[in-house]
């Protein structure tokens, strides 16, 4: 099955899961290349969002449109995504119970496109992911989450309050192209780093002695 049409049956999937909260709000599935190398995920679709059925299209996306621009990338090329699919009231913060039952349809998601790249934007994007991380200190750097390369960023709306976390996000794309590019290369560097791991812990295993 080609990807646009899984993430279609996924959608219609979605749609029609009556176990699924915040139903009374419009489904925002995701938008983009479903053959990107990259995915920026977020955490909820926003007031705009909900209109529009589309992901980051309010304040905080024109913001990330500007800084995918200016980090030399065009929206197109990345397939764009929230964890919550569907708007908590009053954009209130995600429950638990929320990201369990809209978590696996994230994954699927993923396992559709399969990027070599997944950036997460924001604390709750990043928990996903990460879920001993911590943005402020986390961000920028490069993580492995199963084969794909994923860099933690500031959410957009973050830096709309806080204007110095604009450069942050902005290099944090810039290392993207790095990372697309480099993607073959890391992941053969990275079997060769478990395989040296594993021999020195066999090496350093005592011997039985019989
Ligand atoms: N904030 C998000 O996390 N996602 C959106 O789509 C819009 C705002």
């Amino acid at each position: 099955m080609n990807k646009a049409l899984g993430l279609r049956r996924l959608e219609e999937e979605m749609a029609e899961d009556r176990s699924l909260s915040l139903r009374e709000a419009n489904l925002v599935f995701g938008e983009g290349d479903p053959d990107a190398s990259t995915m920026l995920i977020g955490e909820a679709p926003g007031y705009y969002e909900d209109r529009e059925r589309r992901p980051f299209v309010g304040r905080a996306g024109k913001l990330l449109d500007k800084l995918i621009e200016e980090s030399g990338h065009r929206r197109a090329e990345f397939y764009i995504t929230n964890i919550l699919k569907r708007r908590p009231p009053n954009n209130r913060d995600p429950f638990p119970q929320e990201l369990e039952t809209y978590g696996p349809y994230l994954e699927r998601q993923i396992n559709i496109i399969s990027p070599k790249v997944i950036a997460a934007l924001g604390r709750y994007a990043m928990d996903y992911f990460l879920p001993n991380g911590k943005i402020s200190r986390d961000q920028g750097k490069i993580f492995w989450w199963k084969d794909i390369l994923l860099i933690p960023l500031y959410h957009p709306a973050a830096a709309l309050r806080r204007a110095d976390l604009v450069n942050d996000i902005l290099s944090g794309l810039r290392q993207v192209s790095y990372l697309t590019r480099e993607y073959d290369s890391l992941l053969k560097k990275r079997g060769e780093d478990n395989k040296a791991d594993a021999q020195r812990k066999t090496r350093e295993q005592p011997k039985l002695f019989t």
